[in-house]
Protein backbone atom coordinates (compact mmCIF):
# COMPACT_ATOMS: atom_id res chain seq x y z
CA UNK A 1 0.00 0.00 0.00
CA UNK A 2 2.64 2.21 1.02
CA UNK A 3 4.97 1.58 -1.83
CA UNK A 4 2.19 1.82 -4.43
CA UNK A 5 1.19 5.47 -3.13
CA UNK A 6 4.90 6.53 -3.49
CA UNK A 7 5.04 4.62 -7.09
CA UNK A 8 1.94 6.77 -7.79
CA UNK A 9 3.22 9.62 -6.45
CA UNK A 10 6.55 10.19 -8.13
CA UNK A 11 4.74 9.06 -11.57
CA UNK A 12 2.35 12.03 -11.08
CA UNK A 13 5.36 14.21 -10.26
CA UNK A 14 6.83 12.99 -13.21
CA UNK A 15 3.76 13.69 -15.32
CA UNK A 16 3.67 17.45 -13.98
CA UNK A 17 7.33 17.86 -14.58
CA UNK A 18 6.97 16.19 -17.83
CA UNK A 19 3.81 18.42 -18.95
CA UNK A 20 4.95 21.46 -18.17
CA UNK A 21 8.41 20.83 -19.67
CA UNK A 22 6.78 20.16 -23.21
CA UNK A 23 4.51 22.96 -22.61
CA UNK A 24 7.13 25.32 -22.09
CA UNK A 25 8.68 24.57 -25.16
CA UNK A 26 5.62 24.20 -27.24
CA UNK A 27 5.41 28.44 -25.97
CA UNK A 28 8.68 28.78 -26.64
CA UNK A 29 8.71 28.01 -30.18
CA UNK A 30 5.55 29.41 -30.57
CA UNK A 31 7.02 32.88 -29.68
CA UNK A 32 9.74 32.33 -31.94
CA UNK A 33 7.21 31.43 -34.72
CA UNK A 34 5.85 34.78 -34.26
CA UNK A 35 8.76 36.99 -33.04
CA UNK A 36 10.52 35.64 -36.34
CA UNK A 37 8.65 34.24 -38.92
CA UNK A 38 5.17 35.89 -38.66
CA UNK A 39 5.54 39.21 -39.84
CA UNK A 40 6.11 37.21 -43.67
CA UNK A 41 4.65 33.78 -43.25
CA UNK A 42 2.03 34.42 -40.44
CA UNK A 43 1.98 32.48 -37.27
CA UNK A 44 0.55 29.80 -38.41
CA UNK A 45 2.50 29.61 -41.21
CA UNK A 46 -0.76 30.24 -44.04
CA UNK A 47 1.01 33.08 -45.53
CA UNK A 48 -1.70 35.69 -47.63
CA UNK A 49 0.82 37.38 -49.48
CA UNK A 50 2.13 35.47 -52.86
CA UNK A 51 5.37 37.73 -52.03
CA UNK A 52 5.85 34.70 -49.07
CA UNK A 53 5.11 31.05 -49.65
CA UNK A 54 2.89 28.63 -47.43
CA UNK A 55 4.62 26.79 -45.16
CA UNK A 56 1.87 25.41 -43.04
CA UNK A 57 1.73 21.84 -43.27
CA UNK A 58 4.85 21.50 -45.05
CA UNK A 59 7.11 18.07 -44.63
CA UNK A 60 9.03 18.58 -41.52
CA UNK A 61 11.84 16.84 -43.79
CA UNK A 62 11.78 19.11 -46.15
CA UNK A 63 10.96 22.28 -43.95
CA UNK A 64 14.40 21.23 -42.28
CA UNK A 65 16.52 20.71 -45.42
CA UNK A 66 15.05 24.48 -46.20
CA UNK A 67 16.34 26.28 -43.09
CA UNK A 68 19.76 24.26 -42.77
CA UNK A 69 20.08 25.13 -46.60
CA UNK A 70 19.33 29.02 -46.12
CA UNK A 71 22.00 29.16 -42.96
CA UNK A 72 24.55 27.79 -44.98
CA UNK A 73 23.77 29.69 -47.76
CA UNK A 74 23.41 26.93 -49.78
CA UNK A 75 19.83 28.56 -50.91
CA UNK A 76 20.08 32.35 -51.67
CA UNK A 77 17.57 34.78 -50.28
CA UNK A 78 18.75 37.75 -47.96
CA UNK A 79 15.77 37.71 -46.17
CA UNK A 80 16.03 33.95 -44.96
CA UNK A 81 19.91 33.69 -44.83
CA UNK A 82 19.68 36.20 -42.33
CA UNK A 83 16.87 35.00 -40.11
CA UNK A 84 18.43 31.52 -39.79
CA UNK A 85 22.02 32.32 -39.80
CA UNK A 86 20.63 34.26 -36.27
CA UNK A 87 19.19 31.04 -35.07
CA UNK A 88 19.97 27.98 -33.46
CA UNK A 89 19.93 23.96 -34.99
CA UNK A 90 17.93 23.58 -32.13
CA UNK A 91 15.66 26.59 -32.86
CA UNK A 92 15.50 25.66 -36.66
CA UNK A 93 14.54 22.05 -35.71
CA UNK A 94 11.40 23.23 -33.51
CA UNK A 95 10.29 25.43 -36.38
CA UNK A 96 10.30 22.66 -38.79
CA UNK A 97 8.43 20.96 -36.47
CA UNK A 98 6.12 23.34 -35.51
CA UNK A 99 5.28 24.56 -39.21
CA UNK A 100 4.84 21.08 -40.37
CA UNK A 101 2.22 20.67 -37.72
CA UNK A 102 -0.10 23.79 -38.47
CA UNK A 103 -3.30 23.00 -40.41
CA UNK A 104 -3.41 24.88 -44.08
CA UNK A 105 -6.03 27.04 -44.40
CA UNK A 106 -6.74 27.46 -48.23
CA UNK A 107 -7.73 31.19 -49.14
CA UNK A 108 -8.49 30.62 -52.56
CA UNK A 109 -11.12 27.84 -53.85
CA UNK A 110 -9.10 25.90 -57.36
CA UNK A 111 -12.41 27.35 -59.03
CA UNK A 112 -11.47 30.75 -59.09
CA UNK A 113 -8.22 30.16 -60.21
CA UNK A 114 -9.50 28.09 -63.43
CA UNK A 115 -11.96 31.17 -64.20
CA UNK A 116 -8.46 33.60 -63.94
CA UNK A 117 -6.22 31.30 -65.92
CA UNK A 118 -8.67 32.29 -69.10
CA UNK A 119 -5.72 32.80 -70.83
CA UNK A 120 -3.64 30.29 -69.97
CA UNK A 121 -3.61 26.61 -71.82
CA UNK A 122 -4.24 24.28 -68.73
CA UNK A 123 -4.17 20.74 -70.79
CA UNK A 124 -0.51 21.87 -71.77
CA UNK A 125 0.04 21.98 -68.52
CA UNK A 126 -1.73 18.63 -67.37
CA UNK A 127 0.26 17.08 -70.06
CA UNK A 128 3.41 18.55 -68.47
CA UNK A 129 2.20 17.15 -65.39
CA UNK A 130 1.01 13.35 -66.27
CA UNK A 131 4.20 12.81 -68.40
CA UNK A 132 2.82 13.20 -71.97
CA UNK A 133 5.78 15.53 -72.72
CA UNK A 134 8.16 13.15 -71.64
CA UNK A 135 9.64 12.92 -75.56
CA UNK A 136 11.00 16.78 -74.95
CA UNK A 137 12.52 15.41 -72.19
CA UNK A 138 10.16 16.99 -69.12
CA UNK A 139 9.00 13.90 -67.04
CA UNK A 140 5.90 13.61 -64.84
CA UNK A 141 5.83 16.10 -61.87
CA UNK A 142 3.41 13.71 -60.48
CA UNK A 143 5.95 10.73 -60.48
CA UNK A 144 7.93 13.13 -57.95
CA UNK A 145 5.55 15.37 -56.75
CA UNK A 146 2.13 13.00 -56.64
CA UNK A 147 -0.89 12.85 -58.55
CA UNK A 148 -2.72 15.71 -56.31
CA UNK A 149 0.56 17.59 -55.95
CA UNK A 150 0.69 16.19 -51.74
CA UNK A 151 4.49 15.86 -52.48
CA UNK A 152 6.09 12.54 -50.49
CA UNK A 153 9.12 10.94 -49.54
CA UNK A 154 11.50 8.99 -51.63
CA UNK A 155 13.00 6.64 -48.11
CA UNK A 156 15.22 4.36 -49.85
CA UNK A 157 17.42 6.84 -51.65
CA UNK A 158 16.66 9.85 -48.64
CA UNK A 159 14.94 12.16 -51.58
CA UNK A 160 11.88 14.55 -50.07
CA UNK A 161 9.77 15.78 -52.89
CA UNK A 162 7.73 18.35 -51.35
CA UNK A 163 4.18 19.43 -51.85
CA UNK A 164 2.96 21.65 -54.22
CA UNK A 165 -1.10 22.01 -53.65
CA UNK A 166 -2.16 25.25 -52.53
CA UNK A 167 1.21 26.94 -52.58
CA UNK A 168 1.08 30.38 -53.81
CA UNK A 169 0.91 30.00 -57.98
CA UNK A 170 3.63 33.20 -58.34
CA UNK A 171 5.73 31.58 -55.59
CA UNK A 172 6.09 27.90 -57.78
CA UNK A 173 6.86 29.89 -60.92
CA UNK A 174 9.48 32.18 -59.22
CA UNK A 175 11.39 28.83 -57.96
CA UNK A 176 10.85 26.98 -61.51
CA UNK A 177 12.81 30.24 -62.94
CA UNK A 178 15.39 30.09 -60.39
CA UNK A 179 16.33 26.40 -60.71
CA UNK A 180 16.31 27.25 -64.45
CA UNK A 181 18.55 29.81 -64.18
CA UNK A 182 20.75 27.63 -61.83
CA UNK A 183 20.28 30.57 -59.25
CA UNK A 184 18.36 27.87 -57.02
CA UNK A 185 20.75 25.05 -56.59
CA UNK A 186 20.15 23.16 -53.55
CA UNK A 187 17.96 20.11 -55.16
CA UNK A 188 21.15 17.76 -55.15
CA UNK A 189 21.82 16.14 -57.74
CA UNK A 190 20.28 18.69 -60.02
CA UNK A 191 16.86 17.09 -59.93
CA UNK A 192 15.13 20.09 -60.80
CA UNK A 193 17.33 22.07 -62.41
CA UNK A 194 17.68 19.76 -65.15
CA UNK A 195 13.92 19.68 -65.30
CA UNK A 196 13.26 23.31 -65.49
CA UNK A 197 15.87 23.74 -68.01
CA UNK A 198 13.64 21.65 -70.86
CA UNK A 199 10.97 24.65 -70.39
CA UNK A 200 10.04 27.82 -71.40
CA UNK A 201 7.75 30.29 -69.87
CA UNK A 202 4.61 28.96 -71.02
CA UNK A 203 5.09 25.67 -70.06
CA UNK A 204 6.25 26.52 -66.48
CA UNK A 205 3.29 28.79 -65.94
CA UNK A 206 1.01 26.31 -67.73
CA UNK A 207 1.78 23.47 -65.66
CA UNK A 208 1.69 25.46 -62.24
CA UNK A 209 -1.69 27.15 -62.94
CA UNK A 210 -2.41 23.48 -63.47
CA UNK A 211 -1.47 22.69 -60.35
CA UNK A 212 -3.47 25.54 -58.97
CA UNK A 213 -6.68 23.74 -59.80
CA UNK A 214 -5.96 20.91 -57.39
CA UNK A 215 -7.86 20.62 -54.49
CA UNK A 216 -6.49 21.49 -51.38
CA UNK A 217 -8.74 20.31 -49.58
CA UNK A 218 -7.73 16.50 -50.66
CA UNK A 219 -3.69 17.13 -49.39
CA UNK A 220 -5.16 18.98 -45.74
CA UNK A 221 -3.82 17.71 -42.33
C1 LIG B 1 11.20 39.21 -44.17
C2 LIG B 1 10.31 38.13 -44.61
C3 LIG B 1 10.56 36.73 -44.07
C4 LIG B 1 10.67 36.31 -42.76
C5 LIG B 1 10.61 37.16 -41.50
C6 LIG B 1 10.81 34.85 -42.81
N1 LIG B 1 10.78 34.43 -44.11
FE1 LIG B 1 10.87 32.50 -44.73
N2 LIG B 1 10.83 33.11 -46.69
C7 LIG B 1 10.75 34.43 -47.10
C8 LIG B 1 10.84 34.48 -48.55
C9 LIG B 1 10.80 35.73 -49.42
C10 LIG B 1 10.99 33.14 -48.99
C11 LIG B 1 11.14 32.65 -50.44
C12 LIG B 1 12.57 32.69 -50.85
C13 LIG B 1 12.76 32.35 -52.32
O1 LIG B 1 12.15 33.02 -53.15
O2 LIG B 1 13.49 31.42 -52.62
C14 LIG B 1 10.98 32.32 -47.80
C15 LIG B 1 11.10 30.93 -47.81
C16 LIG B 1 11.00 30.13 -46.69
C17 LIG B 1 11.00 28.69 -46.71
C18 LIG B 1 11.09 27.80 -47.95
C19 LIG B 1 9.70 27.35 -48.36
C20 LIG B 1 9.66 26.35 -49.49
O3 LIG B 1 8.55 25.95 -49.85
O4 LIG B 1 10.71 25.95 -49.99
C21 LIG B 1 10.86 28.27 -45.42
C22 LIG B 1 10.80 26.83 -44.92
C23 LIG B 1 10.80 29.45 -44.59
N3 LIG B 1 10.88 30.57 -45.38
C24 LIG B 1 10.67 29.43 -43.20
C25 LIG B 1 10.76 30.56 -42.39
C26 LIG B 1 10.83 30.51 -40.94
C27 LIG B 1 10.75 29.25 -40.10
C28 LIG B 1 10.94 31.80 -40.52
C29 LIG B 1 11.14 32.29 -39.10
C30 LIG B 1 12.31 31.76 -38.41
C31 LIG B 1 10.92 32.66 -41.71
N4 LIG B 1 10.83 31.86 -42.82
C32 LIG B 1 10.97 34.05 -41.70
C33 LIG B 1 10.58 35.53 -46.29
C34 LIG B 1 10.64 35.53 -44.91
C1 LIG C 1 12.71 13.34 -59.90
C2 LIG C 1 11.82 13.96 -58.96
C3 LIG C 1 11.15 15.29 -59.35
C4 LIG C 1 10.41 15.54 -60.48
C5 LIG C 1 10.12 14.61 -61.64
C6 LIG C 1 9.93 16.90 -60.33
N1 LIG C 1 10.38 17.45 -59.15
FE1 LIG C 1 9.98 19.33 -58.45
N2 LIG C 1 11.19 19.02 -56.85
C7 LIG C 1 11.86 17.84 -56.58
C8 LIG C 1 12.65 18.00 -55.37
C9 LIG C 1 13.53 16.96 -54.73
C10 LIG C 1 12.42 19.35 -54.92
C11 LIG C 1 13.00 19.99 -53.66
C12 LIG C 1 14.45 20.37 -53.82
C13 LIG C 1 14.99 20.90 -52.51
O1 LIG C 1 15.40 20.09 -51.68
O2 LIG C 1 14.96 22.10 -52.29
C14 LIG C 1 11.49 19.94 -55.87
C15 LIG C 1 11.03 21.25 -55.79
C16 LIG C 1 10.10 21.81 -56.64
C17 LIG C 1 9.53 23.14 -56.50
C18 LIG C 1 9.86 24.14 -55.40
C19 LIG C 1 8.92 23.92 -54.22
C20 LIG C 1 9.07 24.89 -53.08
O3 LIG C 1 8.25 24.80 -52.15
O4 LIG C 1 9.97 25.73 -53.09
C21 LIG C 1 8.63 23.30 -57.52
C22 LIG C 1 7.77 24.51 -57.78
C23 LIG C 1 8.65 22.08 -58.30
N3 LIG C 1 9.55 21.19 -57.75
C24 LIG C 1 7.85 21.86 -59.43
C25 LIG C 1 7.96 20.75 -60.26
C26 LIG C 1 7.26 20.61 -61.53
C27 LIG C 1 6.29 21.62 -62.09
C28 LIG C 1 7.66 19.40 -62.05
C29 LIG C 1 7.29 18.81 -63.40
C30 LIG C 1 7.60 19.63 -64.57
C31 LIG C 1 8.56 18.79 -61.11
N4 LIG C 1 8.73 19.63 -60.04
C32 LIG C 1 9.14 17.54 -61.27
C33 LIG C 1 11.80 16.67 -57.32
C34 LIG C 1 11.15 16.50 -58.52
Amino acid sequence: MGKSFVMLSVFFCFMVVAYSASNRSTSTVKTLAVSQCAACHSADGNSQNSLWPNIAGLNQVYLLKQLKDFKNSVRVNKDMERITKSLSLKDLTALSYFFSQQKIRSFVKPTKLFAKNDNIDLSLGEDIYTGKRIKYGIPACASCHGDKGQGGLDRKRGYIYPRLTNQHKSYSIKQLKLFRALLRSNDSPAMMRNIALMMDDEDIESVMAYVATFDSEEVKK
